[in-house]
Protein backbone atom coordinates (compact mmCIF):
# COMPACT_ATOMS: atom_id res chain seq x y z
CA UNK A 1 0.00 0.00 0.00
CA UNK A 2 1.39 3.36 -1.34
CA UNK A 3 0.34 7.21 -0.32
CA UNK A 4 -0.67 7.48 -3.57
CA UNK A 5 -4.64 8.17 -4.33
CA UNK A 6 -4.66 8.60 -7.79
CA UNK A 7 -2.15 6.55 -10.15
CA UNK A 8 -3.13 7.16 -14.06
CA UNK A 9 -0.91 6.14 -16.68
CA UNK A 10 -1.30 7.03 -20.54
CA UNK A 11 -4.77 7.60 -20.24
CA UNK A 12 -6.00 8.21 -23.95
CA UNK A 13 -9.35 8.98 -24.96
CA UNK A 14 -10.83 9.04 -28.67
CA UNK A 15 -14.31 10.22 -29.66
CA UNK A 16 -16.35 10.28 -32.91
CA UNK A 17 -16.21 7.55 -35.81
CA UNK A 18 -13.28 6.55 -37.83
CA UNK A 19 -13.78 9.41 -40.50
CA UNK A 20 -14.12 12.11 -37.42
CA UNK A 21 -11.78 11.00 -34.62
CA UNK A 22 -10.64 13.53 -32.18
CA UNK A 23 -8.08 12.57 -29.36
CA UNK A 24 -8.88 14.67 -26.72
CA UNK A 25 -6.03 13.03 -24.41
CA UNK A 26 -2.89 11.82 -25.79
CA UNK A 27 -1.67 9.53 -23.06
CA UNK A 28 -1.95 11.28 -19.60
CA UNK A 29 -0.36 10.02 -16.35
CA UNK A 30 -0.71 11.48 -13.27
CA UNK A 31 -0.01 10.39 -9.57
CA UNK A 32 -1.39 12.37 -6.62
CA UNK A 33 -0.33 11.93 -3.06
CA UNK A 34 -3.17 11.35 -0.51
CA UNK A 35 -4.29 14.92 0.97
CA UNK A 36 -2.82 17.03 -1.68
CA UNK A 37 -5.00 20.13 -3.68
CA UNK A 38 -4.39 19.94 -7.16
CA UNK A 39 -4.99 22.73 -9.70
CA UNK A 40 -5.80 21.52 -13.28
CA UNK A 41 -5.27 24.51 -15.37
CA UNK A 42 -5.33 24.73 -19.35
CA UNK A 43 -7.36 26.60 -22.70
CA UNK A 44 -11.04 26.36 -23.00
CA UNK A 45 -10.88 22.86 -24.82
CA UNK A 46 -8.21 21.05 -23.94
CA UNK A 47 -9.60 18.64 -22.36
CA UNK A 48 -9.94 18.95 -18.74
CA UNK A 49 -13.40 17.99 -17.81
CA UNK A 50 -12.70 14.99 -20.14
CA UNK A 51 -9.85 14.18 -17.74
CA UNK A 52 -11.57 14.80 -14.67
CA UNK A 53 -14.76 12.90 -15.61
CA UNK A 54 -11.88 10.19 -16.63
CA UNK A 55 -10.17 10.17 -13.06
CA UNK A 56 -13.49 10.88 -11.31
CA UNK A 57 -14.63 7.34 -12.64
CA UNK A 58 -16.94 8.76 -14.50
CA UNK A 59 -16.23 7.81 -17.50
CA UNK A 60 -13.85 5.14 -18.93
CA UNK A 61 -10.53 6.14 -20.85
CA UNK A 62 -10.25 4.64 -24.87
CA UNK A 63 -6.79 2.91 -23.20
CA UNK A 64 -4.46 3.47 -20.11
CA UNK A 65 -4.74 2.15 -16.38
CA UNK A 66 -6.17 4.26 -13.49
CA UNK A 67 -6.09 3.34 -9.89
CA UNK A 68 -8.08 5.13 -7.35
CA UNK A 69 -6.66 4.76 -3.17
CA UNK A 70 -5.11 1.52 -5.10
CA UNK A 71 -7.77 -0.08 -6.91
CA UNK A 72 -7.94 -0.35 -10.48
CA UNK A 73 -11.05 1.17 -12.05
CA UNK A 74 -10.65 -0.94 -15.37
CA UNK A 75 -12.31 -4.69 -15.21
CA UNK A 76 -14.94 -2.67 -12.95
CA UNK A 77 -19.05 -3.00 -13.95
CA UNK A 78 -20.75 0.26 -14.32
CA UNK A 79 -22.95 -0.87 -10.63
CA UNK A 80 -19.66 -1.69 -9.17
CA UNK A 81 -18.23 1.92 -10.11
CA UNK A 82 -21.23 3.74 -9.09
CA UNK A 83 -20.79 2.10 -5.85
CA UNK A 84 -16.91 2.92 -5.67
CA UNK A 85 -17.55 6.30 -6.37
CA UNK A 86 -19.90 6.38 -3.52
CA UNK A 87 -17.93 5.48 -1.10
CA UNK A 88 -14.78 7.20 -2.28
CA UNK A 89 -15.30 9.95 -4.45
CA UNK A 90 -17.45 13.56 -4.39
CA UNK A 91 -17.65 15.86 -7.83
CA UNK A 92 -18.72 19.49 -8.08
CA UNK A 93 -19.62 20.09 -11.10
CA UNK A 94 -19.46 23.99 -13.31
CA UNK A 95 -23.27 23.77 -13.85
CA UNK A 96 -24.31 22.77 -10.26
CA UNK A 97 -26.32 20.08 -11.47
CA UNK A 98 -28.04 19.42 -8.54
CA UNK A 99 -31.26 17.54 -8.41
CA UNK A 100 -34.37 19.62 -9.10
CA UNK A 101 -37.21 17.84 -7.44
CA UNK A 102 -35.21 17.90 -4.57
CA UNK A 103 -34.62 20.46 -2.05
CA UNK A 104 -31.42 21.62 -0.47
CA UNK A 105 -31.23 19.31 2.36
CA UNK A 106 -32.75 16.24 0.28
CA UNK A 107 -29.69 16.95 -2.29
CA UNK A 108 -27.27 16.89 0.19
CA UNK A 109 -28.36 13.77 1.93
CA UNK A 110 -28.88 11.83 -1.46
CA UNK A 111 -24.98 10.38 -1.12
CA UNK A 112 -25.20 9.48 2.45
CA UNK A 113 -28.63 8.05 1.54
CA UNK A 114 -26.80 5.99 -1.29
CA UNK A 115 -24.14 4.87 0.97
CA UNK A 116 -26.72 3.43 3.63
CA UNK A 117 -26.46 5.61 6.00
CA UNK A 118 -28.73 8.27 6.32
CA UNK A 119 -27.51 11.15 8.57
CA UNK A 120 -29.65 14.00 8.60
CA UNK A 121 -27.69 15.81 11.14
CA UNK A 122 -24.53 15.34 9.07
CA UNK A 123 -26.11 16.88 5.87
CA UNK A 124 -27.42 20.02 8.14
CA UNK A 125 -24.55 20.47 10.30
CA UNK A 126 -22.08 20.77 6.90
CA UNK A 127 -25.12 23.09 4.84
CA UNK A 128 -24.89 25.20 7.79
CA UNK A 129 -21.55 25.47 8.13
CA UNK A 130 -21.37 26.68 4.12
CA UNK A 131 -24.22 29.17 5.36
CA UNK A 132 -26.97 27.49 4.52
CA UNK A 133 -29.50 26.69 7.17
CA UNK A 134 -31.60 29.34 6.19
CA UNK A 135 -32.34 27.82 2.76
CA UNK A 136 -32.89 23.97 3.23
CA UNK A 137 -36.32 23.40 2.10
CA UNK A 138 -35.78 25.73 -0.69
CA UNK A 139 -35.47 24.22 -4.56
CA UNK A 140 -32.39 24.58 -7.08
CA UNK A 141 -34.50 26.63 -8.94
CA UNK A 142 -35.15 29.25 -5.88
CA UNK A 143 -31.74 29.78 -4.98
CA UNK A 144 -29.06 31.90 -6.67
CA UNK A 145 -26.17 30.40 -8.02
CA UNK A 146 -23.69 31.15 -5.37
CA UNK A 147 -26.45 29.47 -2.72
CA UNK A 148 -26.83 25.97 -5.77
CA UNK A 149 -23.03 25.79 -5.70
CA UNK A 150 -22.73 25.64 -1.85
CA UNK A 151 -25.13 23.29 -2.23
CA UNK A 152 -23.30 21.32 -4.63
CA UNK A 153 -20.13 21.75 -2.48
CA UNK A 154 -21.71 20.42 0.75
CA UNK A 155 -23.48 17.18 -1.25
CA UNK A 156 -19.63 16.11 -2.88
CA UNK A 157 -18.57 16.44 1.17
CA UNK A 158 -21.40 15.26 2.64
CA UNK A 159 -20.48 11.23 2.72
CA UNK A 160 -16.60 12.28 3.87
CA UNK A 161 -14.96 10.90 0.53
CA UNK A 162 -10.88 11.18 0.81
CA UNK A 163 -11.44 12.48 -3.05
CA UNK A 164 -12.73 15.32 -3.98
CA UNK A 165 -12.94 16.43 -8.00
CA UNK A 166 -14.18 20.32 -9.26
CA UNK A 167 -14.77 21.04 -12.50
CA UNK A 168 -14.22 25.32 -12.30
CA UNK A 169 -16.79 25.09 -9.64
CA UNK A 170 -16.84 29.21 -9.77
CA UNK A 171 -17.10 29.21 -13.38
CA UNK A 172 -20.78 30.23 -13.57
CA UNK A 173 -20.38 32.60 -10.83
CA UNK A 174 -18.99 36.32 -10.31
CA UNK A 175 -16.52 37.01 -8.90
CA UNK A 176 -17.46 37.68 -5.21
CA UNK A 177 -19.57 35.12 -5.21
CA UNK A 178 -16.93 32.81 -6.64
CA UNK A 179 -14.80 33.87 -4.35
CA UNK A 180 -17.17 33.12 -1.52
CA UNK A 181 -17.76 29.87 -2.39
CA UNK A 182 -14.38 29.21 -3.22
CA UNK A 183 -13.21 29.59 1.15
CA UNK A 184 -16.18 27.91 1.82
CA UNK A 185 -14.77 24.92 -0.34
CA UNK A 186 -11.06 24.98 1.15
CA UNK A 187 -12.55 25.83 4.98
CA UNK A 188 -14.53 22.63 4.31
CA UNK A 189 -11.70 20.54 2.73
CA UNK A 190 -9.40 22.03 5.20
CA UNK A 191 -11.84 20.17 7.98
CA UNK A 192 -12.33 16.71 6.14
CA UNK A 193 -8.45 16.55 4.88
CA UNK A 194 -9.67 15.20 1.49
CA UNK A 195 -7.63 15.44 -1.74
CA UNK A 196 -8.73 18.17 -3.90
CA UNK A 197 -8.61 18.43 -7.97
CA UNK A 198 -9.75 21.39 -9.09
CA UNK A 199 -10.06 22.60 -12.45
CA UNK A 200 -10.07 26.26 -12.66
CA UNK A 201 -8.58 29.31 -14.86
CA UNK A 202 -8.25 31.49 -11.54
CA UNK A 203 -4.21 31.26 -11.06
CA UNK A 204 -4.72 32.91 -7.59
CA UNK A 205 -6.52 30.25 -6.71
CA UNK A 206 -4.28 27.76 -8.82
CA UNK A 207 -1.33 29.35 -6.62
CA UNK A 208 -2.83 28.28 -3.03
CA UNK A 209 -2.81 24.72 -4.59
CA UNK A 210 -0.08 22.24 -3.37
CA UNK A 211 0.92 21.60 -7.20
CA UNK A 212 0.15 22.86 -10.62
CA UNK A 213 -0.85 21.19 -13.74
CA UNK A 214 -1.18 22.11 -17.32
CA UNK A 215 -2.94 20.02 -20.03
CA UNK A 216 -2.09 21.85 -23.02
CA UNK A 217 -1.98 19.47 -26.89
CA UNK A 218 -3.50 16.51 -25.05
CA UNK A 219 -0.49 15.93 -22.06
CA UNK A 220 -0.54 16.82 -18.55
CA UNK A 221 2.51 18.58 -17.41
CA UNK A 222 3.25 19.66 -13.73
CA UNK A 223 3.91 23.53 -13.94
CA UNK A 224 4.30 25.44 -11.17
CA UNK A 225 2.46 28.71 -11.00
CA UNK A 226 4.69 31.05 -12.51
CA UNK A 227 5.50 28.89 -15.21
CA UNK A 228 2.03 28.23 -15.78
CA UNK A 229 1.11 32.20 -16.67
CA UNK A 230 3.91 31.60 -19.22
CA UNK A 231 2.77 28.69 -20.74
CA UNK A 232 -0.81 29.83 -20.56
CA UNK A 233 0.17 33.24 -22.59
CA UNK A 234 2.12 31.18 -25.29
CA UNK A 235 -0.91 28.99 -25.64
CA UNK A 236 -3.16 30.54 -27.81
CA UNK A 237 -4.49 27.26 -28.94
CA UNK A 238 -3.57 24.85 -26.42
CA UNK A 239 -6.62 22.69 -27.28
CA UNK A 240 -6.38 19.05 -28.61
CA UNK A 241 -4.13 18.86 -31.16
CA UNK A 242 -6.22 16.96 -34.29
CA UNK A 243 -9.08 19.33 -34.08
CA UNK A 244 -9.96 21.46 -36.95
CA UNK A 245 -6.81 23.69 -36.54
N1 LIG B 1 -18.19 13.14 -26.67
C1 LIG B 1 -17.51 14.01 -27.42
N2 LIG B 1 -17.57 13.96 -28.76
C2 LIG B 1 -16.88 14.82 -29.52
N3 LIG B 1 -16.08 15.76 -29.03
C3 LIG B 1 -15.97 15.87 -27.70
C4 LIG B 1 -16.67 15.00 -26.82
N4 LIG B 1 -16.36 15.34 -25.55
C5 LIG B 1 -15.50 16.37 -25.64
N5 LIG B 1 -15.28 16.70 -26.93
C6 LIG B 1 -14.37 17.75 -27.42
O1 LIG B 1 -13.12 17.54 -26.76
C7 LIG B 1 -12.52 18.77 -26.41
C8 LIG B 1 -12.24 18.81 -24.92
O2 LIG B 1 -13.47 18.96 -24.21
P1 LIG B 1 -13.50 19.28 -22.66
O3 LIG B 1 -14.92 19.57 -22.32
O4 LIG B 1 -12.85 18.19 -21.93
O5 LIG B 1 -12.61 20.60 -22.59
P2 LIG B 1 -12.31 21.59 -21.38
O6 LIG B 1 -10.85 21.76 -21.27
O7 LIG B 1 -13.04 21.15 -20.17
O8 LIG B 1 -12.94 22.98 -21.90
P3 LIG B 1 -13.62 24.17 -21.08
O9 LIG B 1 -12.51 24.93 -20.40
O10 LIG B 1 -14.27 25.01 -22.16
O11 LIG B 1 -14.61 23.58 -20.12
C9 LIG B 1 -13.46 19.85 -26.91
O12 LIG B 1 -12.98 20.31 -28.15
C10 LIG B 1 -14.79 19.14 -27.06
O13 LIG B 1 -15.57 19.72 -28.06
MG1 LIG C 1 -14.59 21.96 -19.02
Amino acid sequence: MNNLIIQAQSLVKRVGDAANELTILQGVDLEVNQGDIVAIMGSSGSGKSTLLSILAGLEPPTTGQIALLNQPLQGKTEDALALFRRQHVGFIFQDFQLIPTLTALENVTLPLQLKGNYDEAAARGLLDKLGMSHRLSHYPNQLSGGEQQRVAVARAFVHNPPLVFADEPTGNLDEATGDKVIELLFAVREQTQATLIIVTHDRSLAERCDRQLQLRHGLLADVGVVNAAMVDANAVEGGVPNGDE
